[in-house]
């Protein structure tokens, strides 16, 4: 009986590209993805990028751009990087989509009617020049644990403490500079506290790692605190139903991504019943892969909304440690902290593949990129010991014998060839229970094994001999059936190398093909399979690494720029799509209810446009009447509060009083072109 089995690994956020350090966690969940089906389970891993919260809106002002132009342009570099690292997922969703809307929705709907969501107001920083809440990391301070200035208000980055923004000695508004005061908010709390029982119950149930399972047990013991699970707007993600202004922490709609990412798989595919793999008694398992920094919402959190929206818990959380380089962690100034996309510039997506795997275990300990030990193994095993038994016999068969494999299997090699077979039991056992280290170990026994075979055989002296002819095709048989197990045995690591042998075997690779051995067959043109590892390659990833992360740095800006630093360069197109117009402001009023803005009517020689502009901090509208500014003439008219806007005004200077509108009078007429 086939399982049916679900699996994720953590969303990426979409605020940047994917660094070796994601890359660790995204291969292990693929091999176990791909040994499963190599094994002829049904499996899905249904994922997606993490496209909500302050960190992403963070990065998007930073770059001058929306959110979701940042969200969607992070995708398509993630997508890129996935299909270049051989990863499988059947769908690559975002959680900044209508499915996860709609299940985040019906989740917290359920939640609220069996009163799990609790309303209660708490005291949290306001910014009382720019009339806002403030997000964690819309605030800086001093640390409240080691006192290290100019710390975000969720987390130190020199000591690593957590704490509420509400510590922060001496808080600064990163919004406006201003001193944020405490004000009463009301906030959406999740009753945590009430599945205490339930998660001592599910997280000692063999779902989880032992360690894990004991730092739960200790969080357990020191009691569940209600999970605030709401923030104030400005907020990007989706607004909380009948709660206006009120949005959904990011944690929790981002596990519900997983839900979404099925049904969204299910709706444009086969319509498949996404929604029964997640009902209370589902029959199909499911795993997550994530890091141990993320195990609390994992395995508090998430299991108790599941239970609490009336849906199936996790049948087993996967942790792994933290990925080091050179035995530290991963670092912008040593180059290590390598992107994704750095490293396919240079070096082949199987060598990592090969090398983490060769690595990774079940447990939690960090994992160490040895970058000198990465090069000897990957050239030892895979080119010195796979690769090679091909290409020792490759050229002999077809040659000599027209790519004929001989039409029976030598007698005396069937109890070795069984006996290589065999041993996939324990090395499926280790895919299994993701001791991939262990299964490479005995993977790697079996070509040492095809290998010594080869050279006591000696093919190229008997190939001299024309008596001896059937013995060296017998020869090139048995190793070429031997390197068909191996890769077939490698191929939830190595994609690409079993696609390529399959192609040269001319025939697929699968667990029940290797019952028999593949004879009176012909087989395709042998092509080099892989390359060796060349350290220039290894030395240029590491200058590339530090080069991107040099280049921002230099030279800090003065005046104006240093506190509005130029947005991304834009190409002549773009520029080219503004249309620019002098307008004449022929008209200048107050607009009822806004504190910030005139409505001003505008001349552009022929054509009227209402526009609302935003400075009423500096001028009086009389005072504009008669001159003339520049315009943005080509805006999408945009829907505000006070009526239609239709174009956009061009100032210059920070704000407040300081705000400029340009009024070229030296004989420009309305309507003119600016270019
Ligand atoms: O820690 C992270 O990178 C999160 N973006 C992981 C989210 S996993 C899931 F819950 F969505
Ligand atoms: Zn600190």
């Amino acid at each position: 009986m086939s399982r049916k089995i679900l699996v994720t690994a953590a969303l990426p956020y979409a605020n940047g590209p994917l660094h070796i350090g994601h890359l660790m966690e995204q291969v292990q969940t693929d091999i176990w993805v791909r040994y499963q089906r190599l094994r002829g389970n049904e499996c899905l891993w249904v994922w997606a990028d993490d496209a909500h919260g302050t960190p992403i809106m963070l990065k998007a002002a930073e770059l001058g751009i929306s959110p979701q132009e940042l969200i969607d342009q992070v995708k398509a570099d993630h997508e890129r990087d996935i299909a270049g690292f051989l990863l499988s997922p059947d769908n690559f969703h975002t959680t900044h989509s209508d499915e996860n809307r709609e299940i985040a929705e019906l989740i917290y709907g359920r939640l609220n009617d069996a009163g799990l969501i609790r309303k209660r107001t708490i005291k949290q920083l306001f910014d009382p020049k720019e009339n806002m809440f403030l997000p964690d990391r819309y605030v800086k301070g001093d640390c409240p644990n080691c006192k290290s200035a100019d710390q975000y208000g969720d987390n130190c980055e020199v000591c690593s403490a957590t704490y509420d923004a509400t510590e922060l000695g001496n808080p600064v508004s990163v919004v406006s500079g201003a001193t944020p005061e405490l004000r009463d908010s009301e906030q959406h709390f999740f009753a945590l506290s009430d599945y205490t029982d339930m998660l001592r119950e599910w997280t000692t149930s063999g779902t989880l790692q032992p360690e894990i399972a004991n730092k739960i047990r200790e969080w357990l013991d020191e009691g569940l605190q209600d999970w605030d699970i709401s923030r104030n707007a400005p907020y990007w993600g989706f607004e909380i139903p009948d709660a206006p202004g009120k949005y959904f922490y990011v944690w929790l709609d981002a596990p519900i991504g997983y839900i979404a990412s099925h049904k969204n798989l299910s709706d444009r595919t086969d319509g498949m019943d996404y929604l029964s793999s997640w009902k209370a008694d589902s029959d199909v398992e499911l795993y997550h892969f994530i890091g141990k920094d993320i195990a609390n919402f994992h395995t508090l959190f998430w299991p108790a909304m599941l239970e609490g929206a009336g849906f199936r818990k996790p049948t087993g959380v996967f942790c792994h440690g933290f990925l080091m380089v050179d035995d530290a962690k991963m670092s912008k100034s040593r180059g290590t902290s390598i992107r994704a996309a750095t490293w396919l510039e240079h070096l082949d997506a199987e060598y990592l593949r090969y090398y983490l795997a060769a690595k990774l275990n079940s447990s939690v300990v960090d994992l160490n990129l040895n970058l000198d030990d990465f090069v000897m193994r990957v050239n030892a095993d895979l080119v010195g010991k796979v690769v090679n038994i091909a290409s020792r016999c490759a050229g002999f068969v077809t040659k000599r014998f027209d790519s004929q494999l001989s039409a029976t299997f030598p007698a005396d090699r069937q109890a070795d060839y069984d006996a290589m077979v065999a041993a996939g039991d324990s090395i499926l056992h280790h895919y299994e229970t993701r001791e991939y280290g262990k299964a490479i170990r005995e993977i790697m026994l079996l070509a040492e094994q095809a290998n010594v075979y080869i050279a006591d055989a000696e093919p190229w002296v008997k190939i001299k001999d024309d008596s001896q002819s059937q013995a060296v095709q017998d020869i090139c048989t048995v190793a070429l059936n031997y390197f068909r197990i191996i890769v077939t045995y490698l191929s939830p690591v190595l994609p690409a190398l079993a696609d390529k042998t399959a192609d040269f075997l001319q025939s697929p690779l699968s667990l029940d093909a290797l019952e028999s051995p593949l004879v009176n067959h012909t087989i395709g043109k042998f092509k080099p399979m892989m390359t060796r590892v060349e350290q220039d390659n290894v030395d240029r990833v590491i200058e590339a690494t530090k080069a991107l992360n040099d280049t921002p740095a230099t030279p800090a800006p003065t005046g104006p720029l240093a506190d509005d630093p130029i947005k991304p360069e834009i190409s002549f197109d773009d520029f080219n799509k503004l249309d620019l117009r002098i307008a004449l402001i022929t008209a200048a009023e107050h607009v009822e209810g806004a504190d910030k803005l005139l409505q001003l009517t505008l001349d552009i020689g022929g054509e009227t446009r209402q526009v609302f502009a935003g400075i009423k901090s500096a001028y009086a509208p009389e005072d504009l009447v008669g001159k003339q500014t520049v315009m943005v003439a080509n805006l999408a008219p945009r829907k505000m509060r006070f009526g239609l806007s239709e174009g956009m005004v061009l100032a210059a200077g920070p704000g407040g009083k300081d705000l400029f509108v340009l009024h070229p009078d030296d004989g420009a007429m309305p309507g003119m072109r600016v270019k």
